[in-house]
């Protein structure tokens, strides 16, 4: 239907930071406010898909017309995007999930004792190179986030990752990235085409990537 071009499609999208904890009182996140990944939910629902939003903690309003699953750690995202992925058409990870988290979390808060410390870390599964690994007809969308080398980190992500479309966007970019309303991002199809947008609002970013998923659904469905 023209008014409803993702209707009936199942669209999982992740956003959001996740929280790695240290002890009852500590732990390890970043600057995702959730913005990007709530605009592209909210975008896509009205588009008339069916929208499940996997979400770290985050301050803003979950959107209208979404299925929202609240998770803390990498992990429990982890385990969540699993659960859904067999039955999605379409993922979206805009996440910000940690790479990292401490080995030991303590039962009690730690006590302030030598004057050095360190907390030894261990690497968090990567979601979306195991959902690359598993896909069969599913939309597979990447972001990546970086300080340097946007281009050259971004076609390594997309390629290695096995996904259909990867968003760049530089967060040391003003007006790009966490925490703003707007973002500044280059969007990376597997034939390495690219399509550089300029600055947008966050949903204006939504509409334009949800464009280009659009499309490839069209071409699964054909
Ligand atoms: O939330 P906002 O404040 O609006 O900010 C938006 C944003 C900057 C968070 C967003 O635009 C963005 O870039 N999201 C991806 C952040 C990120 O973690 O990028 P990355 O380059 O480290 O990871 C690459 C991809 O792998 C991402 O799609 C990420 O979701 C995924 N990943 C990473 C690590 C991991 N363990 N599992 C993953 O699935």
């Amino acid at each position: 239907e023209h008014g409803e071009p993702l209707k009936n499609v199942k669209v999982l999208i992740t956003a959001g930071p996740t929280r790695e904890k240290v002890d009852p009182v500590r732990y390890f996140t970043n600057h995702s406010s959730g913005k990007m990944g709530y605009a592209i939910a909210e975008q896509a629902a009205k588009l008339g898909a069916n929208v499940t939003l996997i979400t770290g903690p985050t301050s803003v309003d979950f959107p209208n017309y979404v299925h929202v699953i609240k998770v803390e750690s990498a992990d429990e995202m982890y385990q969540q995007v699993m659960n859904y992925y067999p039955n999605a058409d379409v993922v979206i990870k805009s996440a910000a999930v940690a790479d990292y988290r401490p080995i030991h979390t303590f039962e009690q808060k730690m006590k302030k004792s030598q004057d050095h410390l360190v907390i030894e870390m261990e690497k968090t599964t990567d979601i979306l190179k195991e959902l690359g690994m598993k896909k069969r007809q599913q939309i597979l969308v990447g972001f990546a986030a970086e300080t340097n080398d946007l281009e050259q980190y971004a076609k390594k992500k997309l390629q290695s990752k096995n996904l259909d479309l990867i968003v760049a966007n530089n967060i040391t970019t003003e007006g790009a990235g966490f925490g703003t309303d707007t973002n500044i991002v280059t969007i990376y199809d597997r034939n390495l085409t690219k399509t550089e947008l300029p600055l947008l609002t966050k949903t204006e970013v939504a509409r334009k990537l949800l464009e280009k998923v659009q499309s490839l659904v069209k071409g699964v469905k054909e």
